[in-house]
């Protein structure tokens, strides 16, 4: 078997996406418990009670297939946003909606634009569609630039993609930045707008997908949400996203009959009914956290970026060697999220804000680490 001939062209050279460091694989590494995960920007407050009931109540049904159309759920999010049923679609994750609109729509030679150092399966996903992937240089402060993103498109660009907040550097594109983009680029380029992280966010500036939705009826705008974060189901995979009907019909084409199975459909269903009070306890948690690892970041020197999400990219300054410090911190059972991945260097690393608990814990391993006689600084390391 050659696979390399088998495989198609466009995949041969790809690797698959490599996400955060799952706590039990550092257990057997290292032998060590009391692990801390602040790698893939779960919610520390866990999951909603309701959500947990709702999961408990359907399973004496699990033998039966779930409602394909996932009526009641999609009611529900209609309901809450106050738009038409026929608006909805839900998924697997926000991370399936992004491979089943890129499926839709995607012709080979077809290109998608997205930002430098944004989330990484925006690429892979468009090579499995068949796509081309263009990324703009970011503006200072590690902002997606929507006018040089729009400067990379031609006339076989589908898609615009924008993580927002985005992921890993956790800033906002602002509203009057979103509609100027949209005031300038042609009806037939799909502008998918990736909200994962929307439910912490505290800016003023950042625009509301919905009322754009509205505003700018012709163009097909793309809100993707996730409920993996604010709402603490990333286990379950659930997601959904809102996008004119006519859009929605083609993601019923191409998704699975039954892409989001039982249990994600009731919890989701129940989170967003009867969460809210979860998800402000979540969003405060964040927000008054943010304002410790900040004052602590700034102490210790530790460049970082303001994040309108439940992360923060932090960048140790040119003296430590970041690597070091990674693994050092793995040793003392913190797991983050080094960016090598991203093109940037070592020492960039993005940390989930955790419980005041697992804060105070990573800033005292810090402290540690990048103290005077720390094994971690450059000349130590025969530099
Ligand atoms: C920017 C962004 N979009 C989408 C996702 C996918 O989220 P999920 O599939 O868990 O809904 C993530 C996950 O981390 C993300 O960071």
């Amino acid at each position: 078997m050659d696979i390399k001939k088998m495989v198609r062209g466009s995949l041969v050279n790809a690797s698959p996406y490599i996400p955060g460091k799952p706590i039990e694989e550092l257990e057997r590494e290292l032998g060590i418990s009391n692990i801390d995960k602040l790698a893939s920007n779960e919610n520390p407050c866990g999951t909603p009670e309701v959500a947990k009931k709702a999961v408990k109540d359907c399973l004496d049904k699990i033998y039966l297939y779930p409602d394909g159309e996932s009526f009641n759920f999609k009611s529900v999010i209609a309901k809450t946003h106050n738009i038409g049923y026929d608006r909805v679609f839900t998924g697997n994750g926000s991370d399936e909606l992004l491979q089943i609109v890129m499926t839709a729509f995607l012709e080979p030679g077809d290109n998608v634009i997205s930002s430098q150092y944004t989330f990484t399966r925006y690429g892979q996903m468009a090579k499995i569609a068949h796509g081309e992937y263009r990324q703009a240089p970011m503006k200072d402060g590690m902002r997606y630039d929507l006018e040089a993103m729009a400067a990379l498109i031609d006339s076989r660009t589908k898609m615009i993609i924008i993580a927002n907040p985005n992921n890993p550097t956790g800033t906002i594109v602002y509203d009057k930045e979103v509609r100027a983009l949209l005031d300038k680029i042609s009806d037939n380029i799909v502008v998918i707008l990736d909200e994962a992280y929307a439910g912490f966010v505290e800016s003023a500036k950042y625009p509301d997908a919905l009322k754009l939705q509205a505003e700018y009826p012709h163009k097909p705008v793309v809100m993707l949400r996730s409920f993996s974060k604010i709402f603490g189901l990333a286990g379950l995979r659930v997601g959904y996203g809102t996008a004119h009907p006519d859009i929605v019909k083609y993601i019923n084409v191409v998704r699975g009959p039954f892409n989001i199975n039982m249990l994600a459909q009731a919890a989701g269903s129940a989170s967003m009914l009867e969460a809210a009070e979860h998800a402000q306890k979540s969003k405060a948690l964040c927000s008054e956290e943010k304002k410790y690892l900040y004052e602590n970041y700034k102490k210790l020197g530790i460049h970082y970026f303001e994040s309108e999400a439940n992360f923060v990219l932090i960048k140790l300054a040119d003296e430590y060697d970041g690597r070091l410090v990674g693994d050092e911190l793995l040793r003392a059972g913190i797991i983050v999220r080094p960016m090598k991945a991203w093109g940037l260097t070592d020492n960039y690393m993005r940390v989930t804000i955790g419980t005041a608990e697992q804060n105070r814990r990573l800033i005292r391993e810090l402290t540690r680490l990048l103290g005077k006689d720390a094994r971690t600084a450059r000349v130590v390391n025969g530099k």
